[in-house]
């Protein structure tokens, strides 16, 4: 049996995405997303020739990349038309191989494995498409109106590769187009003819990148790291010992003689690590958010602070990465603390305890701090884009 030929579909526009080029061509984790999905095609032992469909006007373009990338398999690029299946048709009149698997440009999160199951399963059935059952409940509307719901035990979200004989499709495309027939994919194309389309078990990773929230999909996925930028931000505070007063650090409560002075329950730690947070929004600090001329926060738990710092840098849009807090104190020892310190710190901001950091240190016997006079806190945090 030959080997298989491949269409790859790179001819649309990318309206939707909004990067004003074709989206074949947008870089996503350092190159554009035709070659990523070009070189899972490569390497392929099943795929025997690559053929690109793309616009007239990019057709260079697709050239020099595939020069620039050493893809030996493409062994032609040709014109696409006004509508996908336009693109696919001129692209089945370039194909070779016995079977022909048809494919997204936009899909390159695709997989050799799922590649080569799908030309399997069109070698043996004669057409196949790969599908994940859908996970949303779904509902038929007329304007405002729920209709229906949907019994979705049946229903397919239907991806590409779709593989068929190249006989089959063939005959397909023709019938269609004496009819005028169009259709959203291409299996439909053969199901009009009555043949039988075989599922095989797509990915839900294998999605169609057509907005840009896909686009930062993409980009972890295929090991670029986050789209967006990470922040860091700087937290210190210092507060006086107290008599009488509870010490509470880090959202703990630390068996001592003396406690802390301050308008809220002074914990150093928490306020050193709301400080850096709130910095690496750049949304000020937590003095301009919760003064302390304001009774409302006079002995408050600053665990409520901190949760309500959370609150201000989701609604930014950010989310928290990691904390890393030095507590510097001659006494008291803090380690047997940490633990419950971290636990404390990591719900009230809905993180997982094993990004957030509490360490203790001295100054040696120097300083204010050395003095036993008070405790002070230097912290880092970052976040990401959420
Ligand atoms: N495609 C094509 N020829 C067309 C239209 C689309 O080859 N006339 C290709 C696209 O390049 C893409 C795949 O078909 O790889 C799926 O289409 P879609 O996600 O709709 O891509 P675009 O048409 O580029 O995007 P948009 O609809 O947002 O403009
Ligand atoms: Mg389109």
């Amino acid at each position: 049996m030959t080997k298989a030929s491949a269409l790859i579909a790179a001819a649309g526009a990318g309206e939707r995405l909004g990067k004003g080029i074709n989206k074949a061509f947008v870089e996503v984790a350092g190159k554009p997303i035709l070659a990523h999905t070009l070189s899972v095609f490569e390497s392929c032992k099943a795929v025997g020739e690559i053929i690109i469909i793309t616009g007239e006007p990019d057709i260079e373009a697709a050239g020099e990349l595939v020069g620039r990338f050493g893809f030996s398999k493409v062994s032609g690029i040709v014109a696409g038309g006004v509508q996908r299946q336009d693109s696919v048709r001129n692209g089945l009149d370039a194909a070779t191989g016995d079977i022909v698997a048809i494919h997204d440009a936009a899909r390159p999160m695709v997989t050799v494995e799922l590649i080569e199951r799908s030309i399997e399963k069109a070698a043996e059935m004669g057409a196949c498409v790969a599908a994940v059952p859908v996970i949303d409940t779904i509902k038929s509307a007329r304007g405002d109106d729920v209709v229906s719901t949907v019994d979705r035990s049946e229903l397919y979200s239907v991806q590409t590769p779709q593989t068929f004989r190249a006989e089959l499709i063939r005959r397909a495309y023709e019938r269609a187009y004496a009819d005028g027939y169009y259709a959203t994919d291409d299996a439909a194309l053969v199901e009009r003819l009555g043949d039988r389309v075989a599922v095989v078990v797509g990915s839900y990773d294998n999605i169609k990148v057509t907005t840009p929230s896909d686009l930062e999909i993409a980009q972890v996925k295929l090991g670029g790291g986050f789209m967006d930028e990470t922040r860091v931000g700087i937290g210190f505070d210092v507060h006086a010992f107290a008599e009488n007063r509870k010490l509470m650090l880090g959202g703990v409560e630390i068996e001592y003689e003396s406690g802390l002075a301050g308008h809220s329950d002074a914990d150093v730690v928490l306020h050193a690590i709301a400080d850096a947070l709130l910095g690496a929004a750049a949304l000020g600090d937590i003095g301009r958010h919760f003064p302390d001329s304001d009774p409302a926060y006079k002995g408050i738990s600053s665990l409520n602070l901190l949760s309500e710092v959370n609150h201000i840098i989701a609604q930014a849009g950010w989310c928290v990465v990691n904390v890393d807090a030095t507590v510097i104190c001659e006494r008291p020892k803090i380690s047997t603390y940490v633990p419950e310190m971290r636990q404390m710190i990591a719900r009230a901001l809905n993180a997982s305890p094993d990004r957030i950091s509490i360490k203790g240190t001295t100054t040696e016997r120097l300083g204010f701090t050395g003095r036993g006079e008070g405790i002070a806190c230097q912290a880092v945090g970052t976040l990401r884009k959420a």
